[in-house]
């Protein structure tokens, strides 16, 4: 029993130093205990790369679909993405597939599924080419992306893609999607 209320003691005593620590803590957690470093800006700049379906963060730079033609086959798409980027080992990212119909067993592609088209630049930024992401200049990123919208049918011929064009460009599916919390957009 006397054990016991020690220990307790112990704990509360415990408790109310780690209270009292964070509320100390001005800076963040743990730095008035020589813990971490304040983050700069400059470090979370290369993390900072979501675009949100309006544009929001989309970098400066722009592309056509002519230099990402040329692109898609200089930095190895064809390998995964096949000639054109309509098939190869890893799926087309250029196709005519309609999703009506078929429901859930349609083959979901850019064209008929993906409900913005800044998601396909921010996905070629972060995630390709699949062996060397976070390769590609912002540029490159909007070349490649004009080319596939391009190839898509989605814009016309010769677009320039940038911060400002890109998110205007109207997916088919855009509707399709059940917001379940548009509030929290
Ligand atoms: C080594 C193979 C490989 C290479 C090279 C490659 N990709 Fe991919 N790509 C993939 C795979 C695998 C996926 C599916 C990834 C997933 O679903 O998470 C994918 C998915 C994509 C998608 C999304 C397609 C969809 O319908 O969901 C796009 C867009 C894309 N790649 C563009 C590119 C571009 C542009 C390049 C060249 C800069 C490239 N890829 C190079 C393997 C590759």
């Amino acid at each position: 029993m006397f054990m016991l209320e020690k220990i307790s003691f112990a704990a509360c005593v415990a408790v109310a130093l780690s209270t009292g620590a964070l509320a100390d803590d001005k800076n963040g957690l743990g730095s008035n205990v020589g813990l971490g470093q304040p983050i700069t800006e400059s470090d979370i700049k290369p993390w900072d790369i979501t675009i949100l379906p309006d544009g929001t963060n989309l970098p400066p730079g722009s592309g056509t679909a002519v230099v990402g033609a040329k692109l898609f086959t200089d930095k190895g798409c064809v390998a995964c993405h096949g000639e054109g980027g309509t098939g190869g080992a890893n799926g087309a990212v250029i196709t005519d597939i309609p999703l009506a119909g078929r429901g859930i067993e349609a083959t979901k592609t850019i064209k008929n599924f993906w409900g913005s088209s800044t998601t396909v630049f921010d996905f070629i930024r972060r995630a390709m080419p699949w062996p060397a992401p976070r390769t590609l200049s912002d540029d490159e990123v909007y070349a490649l992306t004009a080319f596939i919208l391009e190839g898509n049918k989605l814009i016309p011929p010769g677009t320039v893609m940038d911060a400002k064009s890109l998110p205007q460009v109207k997916m088919p599916n855009k509707d399709g999607f059940i917001i379940r919390f548009p509030d929290r957009i």
